[in-house]
């Protein structure tokens, strides 16, 4: 009974292992060079399963600090119940925090931690309840497990999932751990994500037109949306955002939006739900002559100009105008002088900030 237990797994891995010096996958995802200090960022899995689950579970599963951010990563309505069926092979996105340390980058340690229950193996936790994104000798690895096939019931053990927070070809990216079909191929994964089998090949050190080893992650930098949003402003880690996705930031007073459709260009608007942490939202309008609000487009002899979010601080949301074709730098503010008393203040402390950071 035992010998069968084992038997199996044990020929995949044998498998597995040999086709993986063909192909070069291995499963681990390069992150920064090795030395280099700690970096974090936010990165996605591609998440799916043969049994049916729902996005409570799935939230649980991977420890996902809330269920809106994994509606916001797959573009569903904020009033999606978590109690939602996700069915048998669906993909959904998860965000997972990334930790980058010594060139390859792992899901944060702890995140997410599984608890054996009766009847698990590694192998088991790995390529079903985890859906390949992880090998199990990679979990026995990081848990500094002797024995893969010694597990107890009650054990904890951290999922460490792949994952990165490289720019790629210099531009932003946000990476995304696709568990690769049988039958799949380089270009066919580099055209449904839109990016190129060379881009992906260079990625993840896979040489030629190798067949791609099913059931292994690949590393896919999802191109993100371009933004206005300053890096000092307390979201500026999390408004990354690929094709296809929101996010609700600013104590819940601004939505933001990637559409490839968009230009590739973030679009952003008062999100009209109750602040969490301000009593009301700050007024969210440009600085300007017109009455522009955040997401209105206004044109000029320049041509269009739109009213762009920048950011937030514990006081206030930034807004920019984005520049338009006579602009010879990037966003500019051009501050007039009839302004409401609550606007000047967003005015003065954003040139308090500006002060701040020419000062610096
Ligand atoms: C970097 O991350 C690794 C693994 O998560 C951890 O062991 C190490 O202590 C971290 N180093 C620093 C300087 O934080
Ligand atoms: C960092 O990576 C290098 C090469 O990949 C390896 O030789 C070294 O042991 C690693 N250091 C740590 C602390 O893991
Ligand atoms: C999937 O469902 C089957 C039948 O209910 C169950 O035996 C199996 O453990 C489930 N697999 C996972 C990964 O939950
Ligand atoms: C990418 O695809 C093209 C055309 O399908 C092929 O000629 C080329 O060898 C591929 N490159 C890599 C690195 O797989
Ligand atoms: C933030 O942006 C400013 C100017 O845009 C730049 O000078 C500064 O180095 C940036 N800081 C970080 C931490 O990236
Ligand atoms: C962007 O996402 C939409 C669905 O949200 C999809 O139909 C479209 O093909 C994607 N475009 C690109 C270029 O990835
Ligand atoms: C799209 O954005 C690029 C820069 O990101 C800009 O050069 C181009 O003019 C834009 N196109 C349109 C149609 O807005
Ligand atoms: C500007 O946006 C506000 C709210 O988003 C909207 O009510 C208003 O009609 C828009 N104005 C113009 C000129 O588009």
């Amino acid at each position: 009974m035992e010998t069968s237990r084992y038997t199996l797994p044990l020929l995949l891995v044998a498998i597995s292992s040999l086709l993986s010096l063909s192909a070069q996958m291995t499963g681990n995802f390069k992150c920064g060079e090795p030395g280099d200090s700690n970096t974090t960022c936010r990165s996605l899995v591609g998440y799916s399963t043969k049994n049916a689950t729902t996005y409570a579970s799935i939230q649980t599963l991977f420890a996902v600090e809330s269920l809106r951010s994994i509606l916001e990563a797959n573009n569903l309505p904020l009033s999606t119940p978590g109690a939602q069926r996700v069915n048998p092979n669906q993909l959904v996105r998860v965000p997972i925090p990334c930790t980058c340390s010594n060139g390859t980058g792992v899901s944060t340690t702890g995140v997410p931690v599984y608890t054996v229950k009766q009847g698990d193996t590694l192998f088991a936790i790995a390529s079903e309840l985890f859906g390949g994104l992880v090998r199990f000798q990679r979990i026995s690895e990081m848990n500094k497990i002797p024995d893969a096939n010694e597990i107890d019931i009650g054990q904890r053990v951290w999922i460490p999932l792949p994952c990165s927070c490289d720019k790629v070809n210099g531009g932003d990216v946000v990476h995304y751990a696709h568990v690769v079909k049988s039958g799949s191929s380089l270009g066919a994964v580099a055209a449904q994500f839109g990016t190129d089998n060379g881009t992906l090949a260079l990625l993840n050190g896979i040489s030629g037109d190798a067949p791609l080893l099913a059931d292994y992650p690949l590393d896919v930098p999802l191109r993100a949306c371009s933004s206005s949003v300053r890096n000092n402003s307390l979201d500026a880690s999390s408004m990354l955002l690929p094709n296809g996705s929101y996010s609700i930031t600013a104590n819940d007073c601004i939505r933001c939006s990637c559409e490839a459709s968009n230009n590739w260009t973030l679009s952003c608007e008062a999100a009209q739900l109750r602040p969490t942490t301000w009593s009301t939202c700050p007024p969210s309008r440009c600085p300007g002559a017109d009455n522009l609000f955040l997401g209105n487009t206004t044109s000029t002899s320049c041509g269009p100009r739109s009213c762009a979010y920048a950011g937030y601080s514990s006081q206030t949301i930034f807004t920019t105008l984005s520049p338009d074709s006579c602009s010879d730098s990037g966003p500019s503010g051009n501050f007039a002088s009839t302004l409401s008393p609550s606007f000047s203040f967003v005015v003065v402390l954003f040139q308090c900030a500006l002060f701040c950071v020419l000062l610096l």
